[in-house]
């Protein structure tokens, strides 16, 4: 089965396309938003993960969408080592231009059209008949193959779509001009042997189904969307689509991070390759809990804190006589470090240059004189400092340095006696504000001269606190959780004292609200 396809040439039969979709189906979920300069930083991880496509937003969402695909198009885009660069689009003129405009800089475009195919969908969401939809898809493709000879189209809610109409539609889909079809389980219904059945059925009886990659993106709702993944590998697809952390829609989509050593650990079971540099996985799930506020589960497969963690002390002491009794892969693998103490107050600029770099962070000049500060402040407070002081550290500060809040200092009174009192100093917009503001506790009191130099109607609706490391010299990792007209977003902040990392947090998620605000979001988007 081996196919010629306009991106990637003649491909080999066990080869396997990661297509990834952080920054659109990921992105798209309630929470987890990203301004554009995340977005960047994000797409830069995933290129040096070796995607082979990232899906890079849905341009016709907002004019943010649109320039975040752009500009990842004229940026990344550009260099030999850049994955495929996705628009998303729907079936329309408008939807499918607005793509191809978005992604038209990119060395290797695609633009990835979808329409509903299941009888639900067409009935109620999109009030058109079947007939109607055949042709949409025609037209849909037809026109993306002018911005593109790399064209995707995507049967949404296909595995619960008519197995007949499904096949005229992908049928349509391939005369029209589509090099890749995808077949979503869009509500994460299906089952494994679904899968097997739908895309054997479909190379089956499709003409022109030896032409083209199929691809297969599956939501988690059940818990099945690695597995389904898996399983459509088997039955014949090469492509999967994945994010990291498997964040997307409700349940989320399947876990790159899992599918991907699902493939390298059971290669015997799955035999299939693919470009993915293993060691890179935790670089981007880290980055992205960072952006997003969001962290993974301490149990979730891969990149959770415990998932090499021994506790019993049976394993324990097996893992130290022999790695292999309990661990099936090494934490090397996915680029956990082996030790992890670096750092101390004696250590120069170069070295802490060079630990960044070797954690995976390309800094300017400024952002490192930024962070080479803060750690000087922390290594005089803390007896040793982590990779993972580091890495906090410097998400914290340098990779926030476009943000329109800043934090700038904090003094405090608190204690048993008094009401705490906090003196803040921020800066917005470049200009420097100040208050002092009290509260019943410190915490309070912050957040209350926050409220003070920067009024706004949001609700605080989380606030928690937990340590980077071990020991009461942690630095304390915070989140808050604010809500405006039913809009969510999640801020962190990490310092080794607890409630700057708070002030942190919340200025974090204020920014966050802020670029929510410039955004619009239409509700028809929803895919
Ligand atoms: O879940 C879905 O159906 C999608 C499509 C847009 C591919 O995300
Ligand atoms: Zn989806």
């Amino acid at each position: 089965m081996t196919i010629t396809h306009p991106s990637f040439g003649t491909l080999d039969d066990d080869r396997v396309i990661i297509f990834d979709t952080t920054l659109r189906d990921g992105e798209q979920s309630p929470g987890f938003s990203m301004n554009l300069q995340e977005k960047i930083r994000m797409a830069e991880a995933l290129t040096e993960l070796g995607v082979d496509v990232m899906e890079a937003g849905f341009p016709i969402a907002s004019p943010g969408d649109f320039e975040a695909v752009q500009v990842i198009a004229q940026t990344i885009g550009q260099r030999d080592d850049s994955p495929v660069i996705c628009g998303l689009a729907r079936s329309g003129r408008e939807d499918i231009t607005r793509a191809g405009e978005a992604v038209r800089a990119a060395k290797r475009k695609r633009i990835h059209s979808f329409l509903a195919t299941s009888a639900l969908h067409m009935k109620y969401k999109l009030r058109m008949e079947p007939e109607e939809v055949l042709q949409a898809v025609h037209d849909a493709v037809t026109l993306a193959r002018d911005f593109t000879d790399d064209v995707e189209w995507s049967a949404e809610d296909g595995t619960r779509s008519d197995p007949d109409f499904l096949c005229r539609c992908v049928e349509t889909a391939i005369k029209a001009g589509a090099t890749t079809i995808n077949i979503p389980d869009t509500v994460g219904y299906a089952v494994p042997e679904d899968m097997a059945r739908i895309f054997t059925m479909l190379r089956e009886r499709v003409p022109g189904a030896e032409k083209v990659i199929f691809s297969t993106h599956n939501h988690n709702d059940l818990g099945l969307a690695v597995a389904n993944s898996l399983a459509a590998i088997k039955a014949g697809v090469r492509q999967i689509e994945c994010t990291i952390n498997g964040i997307g829609e409700r349940a989320g989509n399947a876990s790159l991070e899992e599918a991907v050593m699902a493939i390298r650990t059971r290669n015997d079971a799955v035999p299939f390759k693919n470009r993915v540099d293993t060691t890179k996985i935790l670089r981007a799930s880290k980055m992205l809990s960072t952006i997003t506020g969001f962290d993974v589960q301490p149990n979730k497969a891969i990149v959770g804190r415990n998932a090499f963690a021994h506790e019993a002390g049976i394993h324990q002491d097996g893992v130290l006589k022999n790695a292999s009794t309990y661990e099936i892969m090494t934490p090397e693998s996915i680029g956990w470090a082996k030790n992890s103490l670096v750092l101390g107050k004696h250590s120069g600029r170069a070295a802490f240059r060079d630990r960044l770099d070797q954690l995976g962070y390309k800094v300017g000049q400024n952002q490192l004189n930024d962070a080479f500060r803060r750690f000087k402040d922390l290594a005089d407070r803390k007896k040793v400092v982590f990779d993972e002081d580091i890495v906090a550290l410097v998400d914290d500060e340098v990779m926030r340095d476009h943000e329109r809040i800043r934090f700038v200092s904090l003094d405090l009174h608190a204690g048993s006696k008094h009401p705490a009192k906090a003196v803040l100093e921020l800066e917005i917009d470049g200009n420097s504000r100040s208050a002092t503001a009290s509260g019943n506790g410190p915490v309070d009191a912050t957040f209350n001269a926050i409220q003070e130099i920067f009024p706004h109607t949001a609700n605080l609706v989380l606030f928690s606190v937990g340590a980077v490391t071990e020991g009461t010299d942690a630095q304390a990792k915070t989140t808050v959780r604010l809500e405006e007209n039913g809009k969510m977003v999640d801020g962190q902040g990490a310092d080794a004292d607890t409630i700057v990392a708070s002030a942190r947090a919340y200025i974090h998620a204020l920014n966050k609200l802020l670029v929510k605000r410039e955004r619009t979001e239409p509700a028809a988007l929803s895919a």
